[in-house]
């Protein structure tokens, strides 16, 4: 089959975005990444671990395999088709994970309930991030940990510079600045401030450098298309269009094409402070 045979099949919409988040972006970009974020927070053998804005649920996943059956996990977030898919991928795993829907500026938890709280790549999207960190501070146990990631901006992701741009050309406004969103333009010192102002004194913040792998350049954008919350609108593109926007991809990205595919560096701050 041709590209152009392959690319002119259309992107029906198989599944909805939580689905294709848990099948697309888990895998290449958030499972690695959690696996780091259990480490940073320091996640042990019988912890009780919250995971907010725990979206499909993989860190929290992650962290049940590290606490044990003495240990206990919870997921939190606000979307409840998110939830739904991280309960539906998590009911084999022991210890059962517990999912509640809820708002990370009000955690329906009490005081000082968590060893440890993990928040993988979500303070980018709270209208009150710092009220999170609160909500954090107050549920964690006096000597509990929390581990937070946030993507560094875009100018250090090149394939998502590529993408935003393309997509807002070929798709609209709306879908450049999507793609845009989960990169905010806080610098290490302005994560620092914030997690200060919501009353942690120790802060450590690091820069975490990854990659990203797709197999191709159009199933990058497919995958990404598909997984955002803009799924429909950018499905519907007309195939012209469409066609055109993977080609701009490919040509601003031919330099990260390689014989498996399109790999592309991804930077992240992760930051952790005892309470
Ligand atoms: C990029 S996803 C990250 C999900 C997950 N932490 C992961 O690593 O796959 C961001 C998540 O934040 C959630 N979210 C946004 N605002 C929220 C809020 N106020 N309270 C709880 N969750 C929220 C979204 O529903 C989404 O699942």
């Amino acid at each position: 089959m041709s590209n152009h045979e392959r690319r002119s099949s259309g992107w029906q919409l198989e599944q909805s975005a939580p689905e294709a988040y848990e099948r697309y972006l888990v895998p290449p970009i958030f499972a690695p990444w959690a696996d780091q974020l259990i480490e940073t927070g320091d996640v042990c053998e019988g912890d009780r671990v919250l995971d907010v804005a725990c979206g499909t649920g993989i860190v929290a996943r992650r962290a049940a395999s590290r606490v044990g059956t003495s240990g206990s996990v919870v997921g939190l977030d606000i979307n409840e088709g998110m939830i739904a898919v991280a309960e539906e991928t998590a009911a084999a795993i022991q210890p059962s994970i517990e999912w509640r829907q809820g708002d990370a500026t009000d955690l329906p938890f009490s005081d000082e309930r968590f060893d440890v709280v993990c928040c993988q790549q979500a303070l980018q999207f709270f209208d009150d991030p710092v009220a999170v960190v609160e909500e954090i501070q107050r549920v964690l146990t006096p000597g509990g940990n929390v581990a937070l990631t946030v993507w560094r901006p875009l100018d250090y992701q090149p394939a998502y510079v590529v993408l935003a741009e393309a997509l807002e050309r070929h798709a609209g406004d709306e879908a450049g600045t999507m793609m845009r969103s989960p990169f905010p333009v806080w610098d290490g010192e302005d994560l620092r401030t914030l997690v200060q102002e919501a009353g942690f004194d120790d802060v450590s913040v690091t820069i975490e450098i990854g990659s990203v792998r797709y197999p191709s350049v159009e199933e990058f954008v497919r995958r990404e298309a598909a997984s955002s919350p803009l799924a429909e609108p950018i499905a519907a593109v007309d195939r012209e269009l469409r066609d055109e926007l993977i080609q701009a991809v490919e040509d601003a990205l031919y330099t990260y094409v390689d014989d498996e595919g399109i790999v592309s560096p991804m930077e992240s701050y992760a930051v952790t402070a005892d309470r």
